[in-house]
């Protein structure tokens, strides 16, 4: 058995409380061995919660997951910069593997966080930090790791995809549609970061230090974020034959890597403008694969989980393997067939 500690149960911490529920027979099979909740940390124990679990899991002190020698690994979804970086490095120095969908801390210490864990010999996986469930960073890691990335582009927030979409199709004004975008839970608890453009901007510099094998310095990043968009200049971009969208770039020029975030005109043409509400899209052209878009749910409660539990398992199942009392071949080729016609 794997024992999990789990910080936060907001949106994204209660998809992935249900799925690991939901799931866990299934989960176990791909696993090789059983995935269990240990302990929950939260803000505030009483809090009214729609979800049926013991009690007694919820804490409110950290030290109960990070002294905690039975939980093999810390899934961080509190959120914001601290207290999560400092979680997150004290689970790594105690030897934890983390799982994380938070895009600011990796963002600002990805560098210090993967020679960490590389240094401890355990996993840190982030898949849900960048365009909720479409999978981008695994991909870039492995699937496109024989190509040059020439160029990467794409929408990659949510909330103010949203926004743009609710405001161009059904003439709604901005803070209407962005109160609505915070009650769907697509929204940062601060949501200054989606719509100033600098949560589009983590997860540009995430993608770009990938892609571009490069260390992204985020004050080098030209970020500017869709609050002075009015209904005017959607109406405008409308007659012209566009779109406006919040746009991250990251391209290689003569001066080297230019990597920015900014509203852009886009022709109704482009595919990117058929992206809508929280769907979120990624465009890279390799010099092998030539252009791929992968098109998904970029935020909510379930498409984010979706990543961070296959970030759970992949971990979990790397830490299960590494037992010196499990045989790993036969773990592998012995496990019972599903019957799929059942
Ligand atoms: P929420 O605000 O919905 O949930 C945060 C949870 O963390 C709550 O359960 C809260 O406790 C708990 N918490 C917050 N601060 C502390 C603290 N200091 N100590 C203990 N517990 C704390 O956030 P989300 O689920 O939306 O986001 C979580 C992470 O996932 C963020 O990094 C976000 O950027 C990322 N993310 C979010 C997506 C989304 O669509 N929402 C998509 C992709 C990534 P309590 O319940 O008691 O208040
Ligand atoms: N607030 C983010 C968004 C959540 O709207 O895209 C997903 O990272």
């Amino acid at each position: 058995m794997i024992k999990i500690g789990l910080l936060g149960l907001g949106t994204v911490g209660s998809g992935v409380f249900s799925i690991l529920e939901k799931h866990a027979e299934t989960i176990k099979r791909k696993v090789g061995t059983d995935l269990k909740i240990e302990k929950v940390l939260v803000k505030d124990k009483d809090k009214q919660r729609d979800l049926d679990f013991d009690d007694q899991i919820l804490t409110d002190d950290i030290d109960e997951i990070i002294n905690n020698k039975d939980i093999d690994l810390l899934v961080e979804l509190i959120g914001g910069e601290n207290p999560a970086y400092n979680y997150i490095i004290a689970a790594l120095n105690s030897g934890k593997s983390v799982v994380t969908a938070n895009k600011l801390v990796i963002a600002k210490y990805e560098q210090e966080i993967m020679g960490l864990a590389r240094e401890k010999g355990v996993q840190i996986n982030y898949e849900g930090s960048v365009a909720g469930g479409i999978p981008v960073i695994r991909p870039l890691k492995e699937s496109f790791a024989a190509n040059k990335i020439e160029r990467l582009y794409g929408i990659l927030n949510g909330t103010t995809n949203y926004i743009l979409t609710k405001m161009t199709n059904e003439e709604r004004e901005f803070d209407e549609v962005l109160a609505e975008a915070q009650s769907l839970g697509y929204a940062e608890r601060d949501p200054h970061s989606d719509i100033s453009g600098a949560d589009a901007a983590y997860k540009i510099s995430i993608l770009s230090s990938i892609a571009f094998e490069t260390s992204i310095d985020l004050n080098g990043v030209y970020v500017e974020g869709i609050e002075g968009i009015e209904l005017e200049d959607i109406k405008l971009a409308e007659e012209l034959g566009y779109v406006i969208k919040l746009l991250a770039i990251a391209k290689y020029h003569q001066d080297g890597l230019d990597v920015r975030v900014h509203p852009a005109f886009i022709s109704k043409e482009h595919p990117l403008a058929l992206v809508n509400d929280v769907y979120n899209a990624i465009y890279l052209h390799g010099d092998a694969v030539g252009d791929v878009m992968s098109y998904g749910q970029g935020a909510g409660r379930m498409p984010t989980a979706s990543a961070v539990v296959a970030d759970i398992m992949q971990a979990a199942r790397d830490i299960y393997y590494q037992r010196p009392e499990v045989d790993n071949l036969d773990s592998i080729y012995n496990h019972d067939l599903v019957n799929i016609s059942q």
